[in-house]
């Protein structure tokens, strides 16, 4: 087998989105559309892999750090021939270590639907065929702004024409050319150094060495992708919009198939890195984000957005929650209405209810802060029940402070725990009560104005007034 290298191109502005940011660094499916070409790159070819930059190099050579692949820098963004000819340096080398001579395959970084087994394929023909050049095109209804591939009578592959190079004639052809290619590198560098920019774009085309290779009597095959979405090139918000609904929709079929109930699947927003196991349960309008992992048996309700969060089997969301960057283990129930921040924990069986907000707080084993509550920087122990209204005053203006709570504490309604404060095992604090002071174990704490009643006051205010009723 020849040696492999991949040349992703991702150095183009993408001026026909309309945005102040590299096409390529447009999130599609929850992740910067580049990586998707770069993934299928390393796959391919671990470890000989160049991708080159240009517009917004710094941000995306940020994006590709931790990575493998080399990066090459396009100063000036000459056109996609000029771009993968950039990259020739990244696989020179002295006798045994030059790679220009193996094969390449060169990806663009706004094919983000492409899959590895379409390439696989188109490999396989380009081996099978012993060919120099092999593409990949597709069939399309609307073809508009793809470069056209023009056959011969034999039906072989003679040239690629660019949609705004083409003749009427030549635009009405549906077939178009899909970015993607393998060529042998013996061809590719000499046939690169020849290209000419005499065209529509004054650019340095890479498809003109389709043309170039019949030329010389080379071997040109074609690969007609079996689903013309995978060729999709995003040169559009447009088209971004129907790449994000493809990318969602595949990521949704991958979790039914292994077992997850959707039960509006059109409806729920689930990124490719969320993990969902067996028999879970996602309603309509959810939204599943980044470093999700849910478990087993869990039922998330619907208009609920998850991000970054750990559920373990069992949980239950109900509608209207926001959790960010939590931990919810086994059996817990949060909602409905309620937002978990950064770092909390809900311990199992633990339970939130309506109008809760938690923030790097850890709820205790079978723990409950039912209603309109909350909760900070605190540790609250097993069955501990927080009640109604309550809230930790974490923040005094300067610094936040903690507020932990022993297990099997009582707390009444409507308590204000001003922090840093510590409540011990079992101890029960009155209603309206606002703590300031550590609270043993075991006893009973009420920091609250003693009630004052005067009886027949009220009456006597009507009668004076004139007016109300009598009794
Ligand atoms: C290109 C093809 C076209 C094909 C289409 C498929 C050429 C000349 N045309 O057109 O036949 O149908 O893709 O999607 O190749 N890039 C660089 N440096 C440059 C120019 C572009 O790195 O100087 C990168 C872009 O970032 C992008 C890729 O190359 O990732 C393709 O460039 P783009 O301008 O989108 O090409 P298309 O006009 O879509
Ligand atoms: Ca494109």
């Amino acid at each position: 087998m020849k040696r492999l290298g991949v040349i992703v191109l991702a150095a183009g502005h993408g001026t026909r989105m309309r945005s102040k940011r590299a096409k390529v660094l447009h999130p599609v499916g929850g992740r910067p559309m580049a990586l998707y070409a770069v993934d299928l790159a390393e796959t391919l070819a671990r470890g000989r892999v160049a991708v080159v930059v240009g517009y917004q190099a710094e941000q995306v050579k940020d994006l590709l750090a931790d990575r493998k692949a080399a990066l090459v820098v396009q100063t000036r963004r000459l056109g996609t021939g000029h771009a993968v000819a950039q990259a020739q340096e990244v696989f020179q080398g002295r006798g045994g270590n030059d790679w220009t001579r193996g094969r390449f395959v060169i990806l663009s970084g706004d094919t983000p639907l492409l899959t590895e087994a379409t390439v696989r394929a188109l490999l396989d023909l380009h081996e099978r065929e012993r060919a120099t050049v092999t593409l990949l095109t597709a069939r399309l209804e609307r073809p508009a702004g793809y470069g056209r591939v023009l056959r011969d009578r034999e039906g072989l592959v003679s040239r690629i024409v660019e949609d705004r190079d083409a003749t009427p004639a030549e635009r009405r052809l549906n077939e178009v050319n899909a970015g993607t290619y393998v060529v042998e590198g013996e061809f590719l560098f000499p046939a690169l150094a020849r290209l000419r920019n005499a065209n529509a774009q004054k650019e340095y085309y890479l498809t003109d060495i389709v043309g170039a290779a019949v030329g010389q009597g080379k071997r040109v095959a074609a690969y007609v992708a079996p689903n013309p979405v995978e060729a999709m090139g995003i040169n559009t918000r447009r088209e971004l919009a129907e790449a994000e609904h493809v990318l969602r929709a595949r990521v949704r079929h991958r979790l039914m198939d292994a077992g997850v109930t959707f039960l509006a699947p059109e409806t729920s927003f689930v990124d490719a890195t969320v993990r969902i196991g067996r028999d879970s349960v996602i309603h309509p309008h959810t939204t599943l984000e980044g470093r999700t992992t849910i478990g087993e048996d869990c039922v998330i309700r619907s208009h609920t957005r998850i991000a970054d969060s750990v559920l373990g089997d069992g949980v239950t969301v109900l509608d209207g929650c926001v959790i960010e960057g939590s931990r919810l283990e086994e059996r817990a129930t949060v909602g409905p209405f309620a937002h978990l921040r950064q770092g909390t924990v809900i311990r199992r069986a633990a339970k939130v209810g309506n109008f809760v907000e938690l923030k790097k707080t850890e709820l205790g084993v079978g723990a409950k802060a039912n209603h309109l509550t909350y909760l900070g920087d605190a540790r609250i122990g097993k069955r501990v029940n927080v009640g109604a209204g309550t809230i930790t005053c974490n923040y005094d203006g300067v610094a936040k402070h903690r507020t932990v709570i022993a297990d099997d504490v009582f707390i009444g309604s409507d308590v204000s725990l001003v922090a840093p404060v510590r409540v011990g095992k079992g101890a029960v604090i009155g209603a309206g009560s606002v703590v300031t002071q550590d609270v043993p174990a075991d006893a009973l704490a009420l920091g609250r104005a003693r009630q004052v009643v005067k009886p027949g006051w009220a009456k006597a205010r009507r009668e004076k007034a004139g007016k109300g009723p009598k009794h």
